[in-house]
């Protein structure tokens, strides 16, 4: 038995060595790269920033061009993979069905040299990125009954994600700009987070050498409790439930009370402890969506403006800095776009798995990497002898 340190939550222990994003939670400062994440949200656009992440540097115009044709060429499922949604019960959870749908990835698209094998590594992350949308889409349209959308190529990343979702055959529909640019600007904030606990996990399962899309649905399903991305459905669940404003002291106090399971979901964060960035640009966007959507008297939005406006005056989410994390306010804006609460951490998940890729890509790149083995402080009863059933009391 060695010595170890114990660190329940990993709080104090860096797992690796990474250059991909840079936290600092005193200050509320994110920079994927080195670039600050307001510059990123304001000027660039998720497919630009998905190469950045992967790639580590803004890519030339060419380049760009050359990537945003190589994701396109990805878009499409194979079709024995789409009949495993009918496997799937119409009120099958999204999140339930993406764990299962993009681990069977792996079962058509044997990428075991990417490990090895550049060239393989590329294709594989551009698939991962390219058909997460189109894997969301299907989830949704089996669990409303209706036919699958094939994607179109002259679309956007995330216009083709909208026109997936809300085509249907039957009429024409064209995807709004400003749903698509407001989705845009949400999947640059959600692409990356450091070591948070999805992409822990997919570093912990790809350090064992599985395959990578199986890696990926092991992010999905780390991703999916409400501690995590799961959080931005809880809000939108808990606005619900708190109803009018009249009822926020309620709450507030059942979220003060230890002895009450009850949490401000869309509040708190292990690592910011002033603010969240990725909140305070969501925020001001969810102004600006919900007006030129028109939606500007959304009961939510007062709602939730309300509970952070009584919450952050509140002695005890100051004392505890709790404030407001990237979930609070962007199921709203999900909301807004028609894009159902079900389906919201998925939303979340499409963002992310650039993410979980670029670290994946930089782990299997490293030469120190090993096998991920925690170990623990054993707790149990020291060595005992059998005792044989007809012995025992
Ligand atoms: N409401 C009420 N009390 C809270 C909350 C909250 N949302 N968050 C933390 N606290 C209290 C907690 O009870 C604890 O109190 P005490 O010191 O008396 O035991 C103290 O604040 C510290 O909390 P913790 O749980 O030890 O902190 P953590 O770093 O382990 O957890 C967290 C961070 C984000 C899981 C937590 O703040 C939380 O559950 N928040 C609500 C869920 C949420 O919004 N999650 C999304 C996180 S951001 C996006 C993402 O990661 O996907």
């Amino acid at each position: 038995q060695g010595v170890f340190t114990y660190d329940p939550g990993f709080t104090s222990t860096a797992s690796c060595k990474s250059a991909i994003t840079y936290i600092d939670g005193e200050k509320g400062q994110l920079l994927y790269r080195g670039y600050p994440i307001e510059q990123l949200a304001e000027q660039s656009s998720f497919l630009e920033v998905s190469y950045l992440l992967m790639y580590g540097e803004l890519p030339s115009r060419e380049t760009l061009e050359g990537f945003k044709q190589s994701i396109l060429y990805h878009t499409m499922l194979n079709e024995s993979l789409l009949r495993f949604f009918n496997g799937f019960h119409y009120d099958a959870h999204p999140m339930a069905m993406m764990t299962g749908v993009v681990g069977s990835l792996s079962a058509f698209y044997h990428d075991q040299n990417a490990m090895r094998d550049p060239e393989q590594r590329d294709v594989f992350a551009h698939r991962i990125i390219a058909k997460m949308p189109t894997i969301a889409a299907a989830a949704y349209k089996h669990s409303i009954g209706q036919p699958f959308m094939y994607p179109q190529n002259h679309l956007g990343y995330c216009s083709n994600l909208l026109h997936m979702f809300f085509s249907v055959p039957a009429e024409a529909y064209s995807p709004d700009p400003v749903a698509a640019e407001a989705l845009d600007l949400l999947f640059i904030l959600h692409a990356d987070h450091e070591q948070n606990a999805s992409t822990s996990t997919v570093r912990l399962a790809g350090s064992t050498g599985t395959n990578p899309y199986a890696a990926i649905a092991a992010g999905v399903t780390a991703l999916w409790g409400p501690a995590h991305g799961g959080a931005n459905e809880a809000v939108l669940d808990m606005l619900n439930e708190i109803g009018d404003v009249k009822n926020i002291p309620k709450y507030l106090e059942k979220a003060k009370d230890r002895n009450d399971p009850f949490r401000l979901m869309g509040f708190g964060h292990r690592v910011y402890k002033n603010y969240d960035p990725r909140a305070k640009i969501i925020r001001e966007m969810c102004h600006k969506v919900l007006k030129r959507l028109g939606k500007e008297n959304d009961p939510l939005l007062e709602l939730a403006m309300e509970l952070e406006h009584i919450a952050l005056n509140d002695d005890y989410f100051v004392e505890k800095k709790l404030y407001p994390n990237v979930d609070f306010y962007s199921g709203i804006i999900y909301k807004a776009l028609g894009i159902p609460v079900s389906m919201f951490t998925v939303m979340f998940a499409i963002a992310r798995t650039v993410g979980w890729t670029a670290h994946w890509l930089e782990m299997i790149g490293d030469p120190a990497m090993r096998i991920g083995r925690p170990r623990q402080l054993y707790v149990g009863e020291t060595q005992r002898d059998y005792v044989p059933l007809d012995r025992r009391k």
